[in-house]
């Protein structure tokens, strides 16, 4: 269940409109007349003109009583607006149809949060409904089907990453990837073995549903001269492995696809937004789970490509299945920039928190541009350092490379994780985003819903289609 808001563009505002949002500026005036006696009204309620602030006025409207919702824009930022929409969103709960007279600045932005605000994902029964549908008054048809796209794009990384365990097995995300409706290949264990794809068959090895590569094709209508790889972790749960969590770090694991997730739903949205690059989607997908046949701490593994890489931790299992793909990525696709999400620390939460996710780069212009992408598509990243005197940290006396460090001298974990996946970026552009951190959230709050954040679709489809 997505966003069942529907998204509509009216010319004009409706004289008999039951719920009417009219934005008013810091001097507090009404963008359109409402014969009211607004200034009173938000004198006497104190309101400030911030973004959030809304002040509810009973109207008598086509024989009834409708609503306005005079809502304030704050300085009129995106940020802003974003905060103001989803406010909107949120009062409307429960309501047939809110017609929102669109402010001043970035229409799309403030439709895109209106629409992710009605985001639910519920299992059986279901408790007020978001608004039924948004009237956008004064904005364009473009401005909010770009929106619309994209907030379903979010709506659909969350979904997949909300769905529990007991139904999304590796197999099953492969299903899901072929809906989006583009070219998809996909690796079973035979021919993951086949090809020497040794760390993704090791993660899931342990698992009753065997793991699955999966590759989805974006090309565009005009020829590119670009071409791109996204690769997304795709663990369909996270129990450690026979370095098992405790209880309560285990019970968040169902997310672990989150990075997956964002491929897909990536790739998934790139025609309808026109992207004039070539994309490739590799979403390397296992179960993470403990039993007779798991691999064990101290096994050697050999990825895609030959490296081998001692298993000390079987729950640093992200950067395992990551590394085959990056390989395969690197020796096989030939793309001018490689770009990998992945919930992959917890560490990262340590650093950045939930807000802001993490980006790793060995290149400074891709970098820049990701950086920039996720402060105007609000999928805000921050630059980590790739701190070469932590490489020792991954060295193993038996095989090319250890999966973690073997003592506690370095720390650092998301560094040396990301470190440890540059290794099979090969020389090419390469980022690296940890979301672990910011891909669930804990508060059901502004455009975030409790559980799948989604984090990643925005930013990803604001660099692949305005870059
Ligand atoms: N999936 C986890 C990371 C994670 C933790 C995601 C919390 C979301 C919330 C990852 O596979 C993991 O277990 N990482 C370990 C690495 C360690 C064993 C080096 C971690 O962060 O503890
Ligand atoms: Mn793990
Ligand atoms: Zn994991």
């Amino acid at each position: 269940m997505p966003i069942e808001t529907t998204a509509s563009v009216v010319a004009e505002v409706p004289d008999d409109a039951e719920l009417l949002a009219v934005p008013y500026a810091s001097d507090l005036s009404p963008a359109v007349d409402l014969h009211l006696p607004v200034s009173d009204l938000l004198a006497h309620y104190e309101a400030k003109g911030e973004a959030g602030e809304i002040v509810e006025v009973p109207v008598a409207r086509g024989g009834g009583i409708g609503r306005v919702l005079l809502y304030g824009v704050g300085d009129g930022s995106p940020r802003a607006l974003r905060r103001a929409a989803a406010a909107l969103t949120r009062r409307a709960k429960g309501r047939d149809t809110l017609t929102v007279v669109v402010p001043e600045g970035d229409v799309t932005a403030f439709a895109e949060a209106a629409l992710l605000a009605a985001y639910t994902f519920r299992i059986g029964e279901t408790g007020k409904k978001a608004v039924r549908a948004l009237a956008f008054a004064g904005a364009d048809e473009g401005q909010v089907r770009r929106a619309e796209t994209v907030a379903h794009a979010v709506a659909l990384a969350r979904d997949l990453a909300n769905t529990p365990s007991s139904v999304k097995d590796p197999a099953w995300l492969a299903e899901r990837a072929a809906e989006v409706g583009l070219p998809v290949e996909v690796w079973d264990e035979e021919r993951l073995l086949a090809d020497g794809f040794g760390g993704i068959l090791a993660v899931g090895r342990g698992s009753a549903s065997p793991p699955r590569l999966i590759q989805l094709s974006y090309t565009p209508a005009e020829p590119a001269d670009r071409h791109v790889v996204l690769v997304g972790k795709g663990i369909t749960f996270d129990s450690g492995g026979l370095s098992l969590k405790p209880t309560d770090n285990m019970k968040t694991q169902k997310t672990d696809m989150a990075g997956g997730a964002v491929v897909i739903a990536v790739l998934g949205a790139l025609a309808a937004l026109g992207a004039p690059v070539r994309v490739t989607g590799l979403i390397a997908a296992a179960e993470n789970m403990p039993s007779g046949t798991s691999q064990r701490p101290s096994d050697v593994i050999k990825h895609y490509g030959g490296r081998t890489v001692e298993v000390l931790n079987t729950d640093a299992e992200g950067r395992l299945v990551l590394a085959d793909a990056l390989a395969y990525a690197d020796a096989v696709l030939d793309p001018d920039a490689v770009v990998d999400i992945a919930t992959l620390t917890g560490a990262i939460t340590v650093a950045l928190g939930r807000n802001v996710g993490a980006v790793y780069s060995s290149d400074d212009v891709l970098a820049k541009q990701l950086v920039e992408a996720g402060q105007s598509a609000d999928d805000r990243l921050w630059r980590m350092p790739l701190i070469e005197d932590y490489t020792p940290a991954l060295e193993s006396s038996i095989a090319d490379l250890a999966n973690v460090e073997a003592g506690s001298r370095f720390g650092a974990g998301s560094i040396t994780a990301a470190l440890f996946l540059r290794e099979f970026a090969g020389d090419r552009p390469w980022a690296h985003l940890d979301i672990a951190g910011v891909g669930r959230s804990t508060v059901e709050e502004g455009t975030l819903s409790k559980g799948a954040t989604g984090f990643g679709v925005r930013v990803l489809l604001e660099w692949l289609t305005r870059g």
